[in-house]
C-alpha cells in the first residue's frame, strides 16, 4: 500500500494505473476509521482494481464553533486498517496542500438549506467542495459513501449536475449491537449521552414499523418525533 500527501504524486500514480487499464474506486474519509469505513473500503475492494482511501479532516465543512481541532485523529491505526483490507493508496494531504487562500467553493443550495444543512449552514458546501476536489484529483470510476445523512443524496445530485463521470455507491449504515450508528464522533459521548443517542435508532426502527402499517408520512414523522422527544 502506498501513502501520498501531495496532489501531484497522487495524480501521477492514478495516471499510471489508468494507463494500465485499471478501474479506480475512491472512499473519501476524514480518518479515525471504524467498521463503517471498513465496510465501504471492503465493498470498494470487491468492485475495483485499485482502492484509494482519502484521509483528510476537511476544514471547510466545519463551522466556526465546531470541533475541527478536537476531531479525533489516528493515522497509524487508519493505515493499518486500510492495509489489512487491501487498499492500494491512502491520500492524506495537509490543508495547505488542498486549499489556496482564497479558494473556490462548490455549493448545491437545494439540499444545503434543508435537513442538517439548516443547522450547519456551511457544512454541505464544504463537503461538496472537498469531494469535487477529490473527484478531480483521483478521477475514480466509483465513489463510496455511507447512508448516514443527506450527503449521499447530495453527492448523487452533484455528479449529475456537474457532469462527473463517476458512479456513486451508497452503502448501509453499520451499527453497534444496541443500534447506535458507528461514527468517529461517538468518542465524544459520555455514558449518559451515549444512551440518550439511542433514541435516534429507536426512532428509525419505529418509523420502519409504522410505514408497514400504511400510515402516511406526517403520521410516521410524528411517531418518530415522539420517540426522540
Ligand atoms: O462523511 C465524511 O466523512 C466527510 O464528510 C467526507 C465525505 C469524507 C468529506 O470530507
Amino acid at each position: 500500500m502506498q501513502i501520498t500527501t501531495t496532489i501531484n504524486e497522487t495524480k501521477e500514480l492514478i495516471k499510471k494505473w489508468k494507463k494500465d487499464g485499471k478501474s479506480i474506486g475512491l472512499v473519501p474519509t476524514m480518518g479515525f476509521l471504524h467498521e463503517g469505513h471498513a465496510s465501504l473500503i471492503q465493498k470498494c475492494r470487491e468492485e475495483n482494481d485499485i482502492v484509494v482511501v482519502s484521509d483528510f479532516v476537511n476544514p471547510t465543512q466545519f463551522g466556526p464553533n465546531e470541533d475541527l481541532e478536537a476531531y479525533p485523529r489516528d493515522f497509524e491505526r487508519d493505515s493499518q486498517l486500510c492495509e489489512r483490507i487491501g487498499a492500494d493508496l491512502i491520500f492524506c494531504p495537509s490543508s495547505e496542500e488542498m486549499y489556496h487562500d482564497p479558494h473556490a467553493f462548490v455549493s448545491i443550495d437545494l439540499l444545503s438549506e434543508t435537513l442538517c444543512g439548516k443547522t450547519r449552514p456551511i457544512h454541505f458546501k464544504g463537503v461538496c467542495t472537498v469531494v469535487s476536489k477529490l473527484f478531480n484529483i483521483v478521477t475514480p470510476n466509483r465513489a463510496y459513501f455511507g447512508q448516514k445523512d443527506a450527503q449521499l443524496a447530495l453527492q448523487r445530485l452533484m455528479v449529475l449536475d456537474l457532469n462527473f463521470d463517476i458512479e456513486i455507491i451508497g452503502c448501509p449504515i453499520i451499527r453497534e449491537e444496541d443500534g447506535l450508528a458507528k461514527s468517529s464522533r461517538n468518542t465524544y459521548l459520555n455514558t449518559q449521552e451515549r444512551s440518550a443517542a439511542l433514541c435516534l435508532s429507536r426512532a428509525v426502527r419505529t418509523g420502519q414499523q409504522i410505514i408497514q402499517t400504511g400510515m402516511d408520512a406526517e403520521q410516521v414523522l410524528a411517531a418518530m418525533r415522539a420517540v426522540i422527544e
